[in-house]
């Protein structure tokens, strides 16, 4: 948990958000590594990617195995709780089984606890495609 709450500060001061000033970090935890990512944003807004779709491009392009995902953290550097959005949502579902903790912390390393299905009881997954 030390080092996870050391990444996720490193991290955030790398965030690129100088229109919201919002700072984010992402942290997933694997079997055997964790994987950081943090929010890009862009002059035209929309084109911003989130902390945890970061993350979730990063571990896939770096090899990461994404069944051994169990955790992922969050970090803004605001009072309030950055719970992932709903595109956010969408794309860790792919990835996240029901129980993968999601631990989200404020500036001040308050903590609120979930588990993935907490946050998306009724995921769109593939099984929907068959
Ligand atoms: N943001 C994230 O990175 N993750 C979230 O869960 C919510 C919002 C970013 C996007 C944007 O750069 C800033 O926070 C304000 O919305």
């Amino acid at each position: 948990m030390v080092n996870i709450l050391k990444m996720l500060d490193e991290v955030m001061e790398r965030s690129y958000s100088p229109y919201s000033n919002c700072k984010v970090a992402c942290v997933l935890v694997f079997s055997d590594r964790l994987v950081c990512g943090t929010n890009v944003e862009n002059a035209s807004y929309g084109s911003t990617i989130c902390a945890e779709r970061s993350a979730i491009v990063g571990a896939i392009s770096n090899g990461a195995d994404m069944s051994t995902l169990s955790a992922i953290y969050i970090k803004s550097n605001k009072e309030q709780f950055f719970t992932p959005c709903g595109a956010c949502l969408q794309v860790i579902s792919e990835f996240a089984s029901a129980d993968v903790d999601v631990v989200v912390l404020n500036k001040n390393n308050e903590h609120r606890d979930f588990k993935f299905a907490d946050l998306m009881p009724n995921k769109f997954d593939k099984d929907k495609l068959n």
